[in-house]
């Protein structure tokens, strides 16, 4: 009798299908579409029977601004923020903000705004809300989220973070949000920074640092290396992007390389200021 008989039942196929859940994968398509009519295998669909159309919903300004005229979902998004005073009414500016399409596209409860604290020496920056985030309102709190914390937590930061995201609504699937998207979201992001002014900056994956720091290399060369972050108001301060945990948990050999960044970044958060 084998390890995996009667006894012990084979987990392969159900630890696949949480892979592919974890990395957002909700659904199973070809490459090509199967034309089962031609192949005789379903009768061909019945002309639609007259339904009349459903009101519709007014359309949101985020499908007006989807297209060309991102450059005015941005102007409201700096004119939210900037009125913004404090991180409750930037909250409370995020969640009513209609001009990111993400908000009616992706996002099925809420906008995710950030957690952490408000004096924190450390602003970390991730991708975008998942499954989790959406459902419960606050950014990493699944399963990358839980590695995150642990992360921290060894390396005595737990207290000394706030933590958001590139985008405030998840994308759907879990997509990497584009760069409009990260763009709209851009002055709330950064009004975030300026009413927190933190020592230092921490973004997670590459879309986090590609869209921070506008650059273009790969998260393996961006990652462990100081940049000098400048927001669209002036204010500049240390940054260092590093690995997503949730690639480290598809890829626990990388787990090292975070770790040394983080180290690095502690070290360096640790060291008092220079007066001046
Ligand atoms: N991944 C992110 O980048 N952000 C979250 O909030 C959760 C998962």
């Amino acid at each position: 009798m084998t390890a995996t008989s009667a006894t012990t039942p084979d987990r392969t196929a159900e630890s696949l299908l949480a892979f592919w859940a974890e990395a957002g994968v909700d659904a199973m398509l070809l490459d090509e579409p199967i034309d089962r009519i031609a192949a005789g295998k379903i009768a061909p669909p019945r002309p639609p029977e007259r339904i009349p159309a459903a009101p519709l919903k007014p359309a949101p300004a985020a499908a007006r601004n989807a297209g060309p005229d991102i450059s005015s979902a941005v102007a409201e998004a700096r004119r939210l923020a900037a009125a913004a005073q404090d991180l409750d009414a930037l909250k409370a500016a995020i969640a009513g903000f209609e001009g990111c399409p993400l908000r009616f596209e992706g996002a099925a409860h809420q906008a995710v705004f950030a957690r952490g604290r408000p004096d924190a020496p450390l602003v970390i920056v991730g991708e975008g809300p998942g499954a989790e985030e959406d459902q419960r309102g606050e950014p990493f709190v699944g399963r990358a989220g839980r590695l995150l914390d642990r992360m921290l937590a060894a390396a005595g930061l737990t207290d000394r973070v706030f933590i958001t995201n590139t985008v405030f609504w998840r994308p759907p699937g879990n997509r990497t949000p584009s760069p409009s998207e990260q763009m709209i979201c851009a002055p709330f992001v950064e009004r975030a920074i300026e009413l927190i002014a933190p020592r230092m900056l921490l973004f997670l994956g590459a879309a986090a640092a590609k869209s921070m720091l506008k650059r273009e290399e790969g998260i393996l060369s961006l990652r462990g290396r100081w940049f000098e972050w400048r927001g669209e108001n002036g204010l500049e301060l240390p940054a260092m992007p590093t690995l997503h945990p949730a690639f480290l948990l598809r890829q626990p050999a990388a787990k090292k390389k975070a770790w040394s960044d983080l180290v690095t970044l502690t070290e360096r958060l640790d060291r008092p200021e220079r007066p001046g």
